[in-house]
């Protein structure tokens, strides 16, 4: 098992990353309260179906009433509606501000439940134990807590650490291919953005990833892992360099919101196209050699994602594209902030992008 520390002072906590470490959540919640002798578990159909015996049975040996909510799965359960339901649930389940929430599955039971856990009595304890690949990089670590509503996704949320997150390797292995690769994106997204060792290693290491190997995996993940908490203790709430995390963000949530959040295109499919979107651009500005440009799409087409939009919905257009970019961030002067590369390995964020040049780019893109 590797063990790793988000260092926040007296919201620090550790991230512990292993294959089949389930049975470590005792430990943990005896570690956080000796007296807590129930405890809330939210998760989702598809993990229930799969998992939720297995840690029914990790707790109930160690003596734990358990009482667990079983959301449907998918992004529409990031919503007011939800929030209420796993609220109410807390609180007819007697759950106590000392006591820890578990959120188990992927980013969606997980932002919603570290919303709850934010809010529930001015804040309780939550685990998360995240079992989706783009969940164990990248949403489970770092606070960000959130729900949609019909204004857009993640408006109403909160920054609010977890007590510990378990990331159980043996998750990865039931996931479909598609979901599985979506969270790659978010993987690859971390070599590209700040370290070219990881990105080229990640490249010469495809087979490991396509039989998705344990070793590779642990490993991948730790490093993943590593590099978002370093972020996230020295810019907790955003307000500089945690930006960063975003490269492909902009672009891709403008595809995303176009394409309804749906099954059509799945998050880390539309990140895919926007880092691709953030190189060629960069490489537009001047920041980034054509070499790397054709590096980074030969490396995502090999992994096996599309890397134009137009593949996954061919009624796109540039202007509505420009439209959701201009809405998701805040434009003054004519200017957006984005995150541009100017290396593999390099990314910087750029104050003052000028949307004239950027609607230039997505009309001779995608047109
Ligand atoms: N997913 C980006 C962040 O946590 O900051």
């Amino acid at each position: 098992m590797i063990i790793q520390n988000v260092a926040l002072g007296n919201r620090g906590y550790d991230i512990f990353i292993g294959n089949q470490i389930i049975n470590s959540i005792t430990d943990i919640l005896h570690t956080l309260n000796p007296n807590q002798k129930s405890v809330v578990i939210i998760t989702e159909t598809n993990v229930a179906d799969l998992y939720l015996k297995m840690l029914n049975d990790v707790l109930i040996e160690k003596g734990y009433e358990i009482h667990s909510l079983v959301l449907p799965s998918g992004e529409s359960t990031k919503s007011l509606l939800f929030f209420e339901q796993v609220m109410r649930f807390c609180l007819q389940h007697n759950v106590e501000r000392n006591h820890a929430l578990i959120a188990f599955g992927g980013g969606v039971i997980g932002d919603l439940t570290g919303f709850v856990a934010s809010t529930l009595r001015r804040g309780c304890r939550f685990i998360q134990i995240p079992t989706t690949l783009l969940s164990q990089v990248d949403s489970s670590v770092g606070g960000k807590t959130a729900i949609n509503s019909l204004e857009g996704k993640n408006l109403i949320g909160t920054f609010y650490q977890p007590s510990a997150v378990i990331i159980d390797i043996q998750f990865l292995k039931s996931l479909s291919n598609r979901v599985y690769r979506s969270g790659y994106a978010e993987v690859i997204k971390y070599g590209l953005l700040g370290d070219k060792q990881f990105f080229d290693y990640l490249r010469h290491h495809n087979d490991l990833f396509l039989v998705r190997d344990t070793h590779f995996l642990m490993n991948i993940i730790a490093h993943c892992v590593k590099m978002k908490a370093d972020i996230v203790s020295r810019d907790e709430t955003e307000q500089g360099e945690r930006a960063l995390l975003n490269l492909g963000h902009t672009f891709g949530h403008a595809y995303e919101a176009e394409t309804g959040y749906s099954d059509i295109l799945h998050h880390g499919e539309a990140v895919a196209i926007g880092m691709v979107d953030a190189a060629e651009f960069s490489y537009r500005l001047n920041y980034l050699s054509l070499s790397d440009v054709s590096m980074v799409k030969k490396f995502l087409v090999e992994v096996g994602f599309n890397i134009t939009i137009k593949d996954y919905a061919s009624h796109i257009s540039a202007e509505i594209i420009l439209k959701h970019m201009m809405q998701d961030k805040k434009v003054s002067n004519n200017q957006m902030t984005l995150i541009l590369l100017n290396n593999i390995g390099h990314a910087f964020i750029n104050k003052n992008t000028d949307i004239q040049v950027l609607s230039d780019y997505l009309f001779n893109k995608i047109l």
